[in-house]
């Protein structure tokens, strides 16, 4: 019988929970360079590969979790009170439920993101991973970071990385009960090394990233080269972090985002999350670089790019972009 989040997570919390009246914590979004898509065990929310991510610095989410005045569980996302049957409100609820016992507290969560609404990014890493922060301070879990990181990662895959910021890698783990699948912060530091979150289209996606890789999975042939290409992506990409080789880093992320979305593509029904915008943006990166400004594109379960080049390009970026503001160019050491 596979093992459940709940049996995972009861071992690792006392049997006493001691709660606070108050917890804050923050976690940055983050964007893979080389993808996580396929999961070999869904419960757990295990990986089928090992993935690497760079870390947003001050972008992400902030959660606060209070004990609730009004005797029943409420959640806040950026300041609105949900209808407690909305998809997040369920979603954040079940997830504290794993972690609070018998415990007859209701409690108040309020989630804010700072992401640019404008960038599009998905905010489900940061809130997980800011969630899980904040419950292991709320009841007084006192539990290491590599732990934390497992059980955001049952929230959301990619949470597993936003527990940490700078570049940083998710282990596949081989464990039965996934606690050896979690992330780890890389000792490597890139200073000029620039994020730009380029929104190209709006609307809501209509599968989401969860979806979208068990359809790749049950129905892409073209997925069983997958495991194979994201682990030797991941081996070329910290290489090229250690060596501050943007070209190699570049190339390789943007390969291993392209080979992501052929196995989408190669699902059935279909899955496509680009549109004309995000293909007409992925020439004009093409273009630029044609000009020999080392600029580079990810993307992720939808229709934006994220732009990767390095601080002496950014003018030049800029110029060919000129949609991107301010606050869409990150610099994730800073
Ligand atoms: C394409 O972490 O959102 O962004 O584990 O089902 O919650 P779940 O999926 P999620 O998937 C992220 C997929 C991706 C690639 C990545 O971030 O590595």
């Amino acid at each position: 019988m596979n093992i459940t989040k709940q049996a995972v997570i009861d071992n690792y919390i006392p049997e006493q929970l001691s709660p606070g009246n108050t917890a804050e914590a923050f976690a940055p979004s983050n964007i893979a360079l080389c993808k996580y898509w396929g999961k070999r065990d869904v419960e757990l929310n295990l990986p089928i590969n090992a993935s690497l991510s760079i870390s947003l610095g001050e972008l992400g989410s902030r959660t606060e979790i209070t004990e609730s005045t009004d005797g029943v569980d409420q959640v806040k996302l950026n300041g609105e009170l949900l209808y407690c049957e909305s998809r997040f409100a369920r979603k954040v609820i079940s997830f504290i439920n794993l972690f609070r016992r018998e415990l007859d507290q209701p409690v108040s969560i309020s989630t804010v993101n700072n992401i640019p609404t404008a960038a599009g990014l998905a905010s489900s890493a940061s809130g997980f991973a800011a969630l899980t922060l904040a419950i292991n301070d709320f009841y007084g879990l006192g539990l290491q970071p590599n732990v934390l990181s497992a059980f955001a990662r049952m929230g959301s895959g990619s949470a597993s990385r936003s527990i940490y910021q700078g570049f940083v890698e998710w282990h596949k783990g081989n464990r039965e009960d996934g606690m050896d699948s979690c992330a780890e912060r890389l000792d490597l530091d890139w200073p000029g090394f620039r994020i730009g979150l380029l929104k190209v289209a709006t609307g809501e996606k209509k599968v989401d990233s969860r979806a979208g890789m068990q359809r790749t999975v049950e129905s892409a042939t073209l997925y069983q080269s997958w495991p194979q290409q994201a682990a030797q992506d991941l081996a070329t990409i910290k290489r090229a972090i250690d060596d501050h080789d943007l070209e190699l880093l570049g190339q390789t992320a943007e390969q291993n985002a392209l080979s992501m979305h052929a196995t989408m593509i190669a699902s059935w029904p279909p899955l496509l999350y680009w549109q004309p915008e995000s293909v007409a943006a992925m020439h004009r990166v093409w273009e630029l670089r044609s000009l020999g400004i080392p600029v580079y594109l990810t993307m992720d379960a939808g229709p934006n790019l994220k732009l990767l080049f390095q601080s002496e390009d950014e003018i030049s970026v800029r110029d060919a972009f000129p949609e991107l503001m301010d606050l869409d160019i990150v610099s994730p050491f800073d």
